[in-house]
């Protein structure tokens, strides 16, 4: 078995290129490029990044849902997008994914038993007494009464909704689970709540976690490692506490200094400074070039490599000029 559960390797997805019928080139939009991240069993990685910056068509292409356009994904030793392919149940059961919009991922015409008993039959074959008990222990580890069974999805509260989201995901026994923005939509209160409940059912179920949000704070609490993402990339890996206590890149620096006043949520600032580039027209070189206010002339040449470390190579920066270098 291999150390990693993951390995994504030179990972790209690409929109749009190609050409019309009269050769005419069409504009492309790099979403994901040349991401490279490896996962461990057992590990909760935190995924952080500006709107727009790839965290979803990352998530997408790491369950499956999405075939990258360049690069490798392996889960446990197999290549995903075979996988995904020749058995897409197989893949089901090794990674599940939750996303942001609790109520919206519900079908609301369908109750929440006819919601988890799909995975339950389809991917497990459990069938009668067992897919019962199956379903009543899904309810228990969320913190739901089995009598809500019957209920339907605009009955629940987002909060509620969510844990019926996570218990969709444990339904499928999977290795892994991304979590996409899982409490960006709740209130900080009920957030708390769905932190604990994931945190216990890491444990109980051993689950790894590839944790995305645009809120710092939440990214710091939960994640063991954390990839900060810019523009498609990532621009800085590391253990969560040594990127947060001394961040390397200066976009890592500008965010946490944005961040946090205690009372306030720490979110990735929304003004007009923290625009992306046009995606239609990436800037050669590297991509916060714009914003940074350590660049200079060799930045504009190419992409900075993942590779500059301070003495530790867990902790890496994508900068030719990193912060703890001066
Ligand atoms: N199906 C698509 N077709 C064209 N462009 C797309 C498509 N999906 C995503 N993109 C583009 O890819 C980039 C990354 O989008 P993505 O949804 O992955 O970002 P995100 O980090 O999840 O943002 P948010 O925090 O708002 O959810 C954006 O520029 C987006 O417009
Ligand atoms: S490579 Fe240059 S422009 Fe890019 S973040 Fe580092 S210093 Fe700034
Ligand atoms: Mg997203």
């Amino acid at each position: 078995m291999p150390e990693a559960l993951l390995e994504i390797t030179d990972a790209e997805r690409r929109f749009g290129g190609g050409r019309t019928l009269f050769g005419k080139s069409l504009p492309a939009v790099h979403a994901v490029q040349g991401v490279a991240l490896d996962v461990k069993k057992g590990e909760t990685m935190g995924v952080v990044g500006e709107s727009g910056c790839g965290k979803s068509t990352l998530a997408r292409l790491i369950v499956g849902l999405d075939k990258p356009t360049g690069g490798t994904i392996r889960f446990d030793g197999t290549d995903l997008v075979a996988e995904a392919k020749a058995d897409p149940r197989k893949l089901a059961r090794k990674v599940q994914y939750v996303f942001q919009d609790p109520v919206a991922s519900l079908n609301p015409r369908k109750t929440i038993r006819t919601i988890l008993e799909a995975p339950l039959i389809h991917l497990r074959g459990f069938d009668g007494q067992k897919r019962e008990e199956r379903l009543r222990e899904l309810m228990e580890a969320v913190n739901l009464a089995p009598e809500f069974l019957d209920r339907y999805p605009h009955e629940f509260s987002g909060g509620q909704a969510q844990r019926i989201g996570i218990a969709r995901a444990l339904a499928a026994d999977p290795d892994m689970i991304v979590l996409d923005e899982p409490v960006s939509a709740l209130d900080v209160s009920v957030q708390a709540q769905v932190l604990n409940i994931l945190d216990r059912l890491k444990d109980e179920f051993g689950l790894t976690y590839i944790f995305i949000s645009h809120d710092l704070s939440v990214v710091e609490s939960v994640s063991d490692r954390v990839a900060v993402m810019y523009f498609g990339r990532i621009v800085e890996i590391g253990p969560a506490k040594e990127v947060f206590a001394r961040p390397r890149h200066p976009y890592t620096h500008l965010l946490l200094n944005s961040a946090p006043v205690p009372g306030r949520k720490s979110l990735i600032p929304e003004d007009t400074n923290t625009e992306l580039p046009d995606p239609y027209n990436p800037p050669p070189g590297c991509s916060f070039f714009a914003r940074c206010p350590r660049g200079t002339d060799v930045c504009k040449t190419a992409f900075p490599p993942l590779d500059q470390t301070d003495g530790n190579e867990n902790h890496r920066a994508a900068c030719y000029h990193p912060h703890g270098d001066d």
